[in-house]
C-alpha cells in the first residue's frame, strides 16, 4: 500500500458539502442533460476521449489506498465507471517487484478469473522522491515488466542497486516488499534487454491491455521519508517535482497519457499557492495530460470541507486543457454539481463510492435522462455476492486466502450496510466476519427478501 495514511482511520471523517456558494442550489439533472447537449451521449469532454476512448462519461473511480483493488475497481465497472485508478503505488515497491506491482499486474490477474478484459482502462498511480525511480517504476508498469525486473533497476539505479534494496525487507515508508519475501525478487532469471532502458529506441514495449495512464500522486499528505519528500510534499518544492514529472513523462512512449493528482495548495499560505500554480502551469506545459485537483490541502489531510471555488479558477486558467475535480463527492448529484460548478471535464469519486458502486449506475442514469434509484435489498446481495468472490480470486496466491479476504471485506460490508434499512445491525454483523461461510450467513440473515 502506498499511501498509509489513508488507511489508518482518517476516511471516517463524515461526509461534509464542499464550500462552493450556491452549488447545492444547481439541478444535477440539468447539469447531465447540458453536458449530454455540448458533448454528446456520456457527456465526456472530447479531449479526453481522444486519449482515453472507452473513459466516456464525466467521472472516474479515484485511487483509494486500502480499498480499489481489482474486485473493487471490476464491482464499479460492472454498474458503468468509466475508468478506475489503481492506489498510489510507490515507486521502490514497484521496482522491488513488490506486492505492489503483483496487484497492479492485469496480466497476474487476467489469470485468476476477475480482471483481465473486464479492468480497463485502468490508470496507474505512482508516488515517490527521486525522478529516476519514478521514471523507471512507471516504465515499469506500462510494459508490464517485460524486460525482467533487473532492467528497469538497472535504469533507476545508475550506481548500481542501493543498500535498502539488497538488505531490507521492509522500505523506509514500512511498506512490506511482498509476502513471499526478498529473495522470490531478486534478479536471478531476470531477462535484462541490452537496451537503454528509459530511452525505448521506437519500439513499443507497451503490450495490448496495460495501464491507460499514469498518474503521478503529488497529493497525499503522509509525511516525508528520510528528509526526501513525496505525495503532496512536493507541493513545497516545486522544482524537484517538475524534475519527477518531467523524468516520467520523457522515459514513457509520447501515446501514454501521463496525469497528475494534486492537493489545491500545501497550506493556506501565499507562497505555497504560489508553488502550487507553478506546479499546475509546469504540467500541462510540459504535456501532461490532465490533473485532478484536491480541494483540501496536504495540511488539512481530510479535516473539514473541500473547496471548489480554487477548482473553478483553475478551469478558467487553464480553458485549452481537461481538469478533474475530487472532494466531497458523496453522491450522484455532487458529481453534476461539481462539474456544473467547477467547469471541470470530469469528478473523481472517492469516499462517495466505497460500498456505493452504484454512484456509477445513478450517474450513467441521469446521463441518459432517467431517474436515479436506490439499489434494492436483492441488488445489494448480488453485488455483496460478487464482490466477496472476485476479491476471493484475487486473493488466492495467500497462504489462507478466504480468512484474508473475510477480514479484508469487513470494511466494505461496513460502507455496504449504509443502504440496508437496519444498517446498524447489519454492520454488527459483517464486524464478525472471517470467512465466505460467515459473509454468506450475513447475506441469508439480512438480504434474503426480495424487494425488487
Ligand atoms: C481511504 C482513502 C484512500 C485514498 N487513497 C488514495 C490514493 O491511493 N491515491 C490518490 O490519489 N488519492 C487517494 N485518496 C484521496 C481520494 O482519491 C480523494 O482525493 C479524497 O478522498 C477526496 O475526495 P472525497 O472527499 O470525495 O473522498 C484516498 C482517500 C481515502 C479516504
Amino acid at each position: 500500500m502506498g499511501c498509509q495514511v489513508y488507511s489508518t482511520g482518517n476516511n471516517a471523517t463524515p461526509p461534509s458539502v464542499a464550500i462552493a456558494d450556491g452549488a447545492q442550489d444547481l439541478d444535477a439533472r440539468k447539469v447531465a442533460e447540458g453536458l449530454v447537449e455540448r458533448f454528446g451521449a456520456g457527456g465526456m469532454d472530447p479531449r479526453v476521449r481522444a486519449l482515453i476512448p472507452d473513459f466516456d462519461a464525466p467521472f472516474y473511480q479515484a485511487g483509494l489506498a486500502g480499498y480499489s483493488d481489482a474486485a473493487m475497481r471490476i464491482i464499479a465497472r460492472r454498474h458503468g465507471c468509466p475508468l478506475c485508478v489503481t492506489e498510489a503505488l510507490l515507486d521502490r515497491t514497484l521496482l522491488a517487484g513488490g506486492r505492489g506491482f503483483a496487484k497492479a499486474d492485469l496480466g497476474d490477474i487476467d489469470g485468476n478469473i476477475p480482471g483481465g478484459d473486464e479492468d480497463h482502462p485502468l490508470v496507474g498511480q505512482i508516488m515517490g522522491s527521486e525522478p529516476q525511480e519514478m521514471a523507471a517504476a512507471a516504465l515499469k508498469m506500462v510494459e508490464q515488466g517485460q524486460r525482467g525486473d533487473k532492467a528497469y533497476r538497472k535504469a533507476a539505479y545508475k550506481d548500481g542497486t542501493p543498500d535498502w534494496f539488497r538488505e531490507k525487507l521492509r522500505l523506509p515508508g514500512g511498506e512490506q516488499i511482498g509476502k513471499k519475501g526478498l529473495t522470490s525478487h531478486l534478479p536471478q532469471g531476470d531477462k535484462a534487454l541490452d537496451v537503454e532502458p528509459l530511452a525505448p529506441s521506437g519500439q513499443s514495449l507497451v503490450p495490448h491491455r496495460s495501464f491507460a495512464a499514469i498518474d503521478i500522486n503529488l497529493a497525499c499528505p503522509v509525511k516525508k521519508i528520510s528528509k526526501k519528500a513525496r505525495g503532496g510534499h512536493w507541493l513545497t518544492d516545486p522544482e524537484g517535482a517538475i524534475e519527477i514529472l518531467e523524468a516520467v513523462r520523457e522515459a514513457l512512449p509520447p501515446e501514454i497519457p501521463v496525469t497528475v493528482k494534486m492537493r489545491r495548495s500545501f497550506d493556506d499560505t501565499p507562497e505555497m499557492y504560489e508553488n502550487f500554480l507553478r506546479l499546475f502551469d509546469a504540467a500541462y506545459g510540459m504535456g501532461c495530460a490532465w490533473v485532478t485537483v484536491h480541494g483540501r490541502t496536504v495540511e488539512q489531510k481530510y479535516v473539514g470541507p473541500s473547496r471548489w471555488d480554487p477548482i473553478k479558477e483553475l478551469v478558467q486558467r487553464r480553458p485549452d486543457q481537461p481538469v478533474f475535480g475530487s472532494g466531497d463527492v458523496w453522491d450522484v448529484d455532487q458529481i453534476f454539481r461539481m462539474i456544473g460548478y467547477t467547469g471541470v471535464a470530469g469528478a473523481s469519486v472517492a469516499r462517495g463510492c466505497i460500498g456505493n458502486p452504484w454512484i456509477f449506475r445513478q450517474a450513467r442514469d441521469l446521463l441518459e435522462g432517467r431517474l436515479p434509484k436506490a439499489p434494492t435489498i436483492a441488488e445489494q446481495r448480488e453485488v455483496l455476492e460478487q464482490h466477496f468472490e472476485l476479491a476471493l480470486a484475487s486473493n488466492a496466491d495467500y497462504r489462507q486466502p478466504e480468512k484474508h479476504t473475510g477480514r479484508t471485506m469487513r470494511k466494505f460490508g461496513i460502507r455496504f450496510a449504509e443502504h440496508h434499512p437496519q444498517g446498524d445491525e447489519v454492520r454488527k454483523a459483517f464486524i464478525g466476519v472471517e470467512s465466505m461461510d460467515d459473509w454468506r450467513g450475513v447475506l441469508d440473515n439480512w438480504y434474503a427478501g426480495n424487494d425488487a
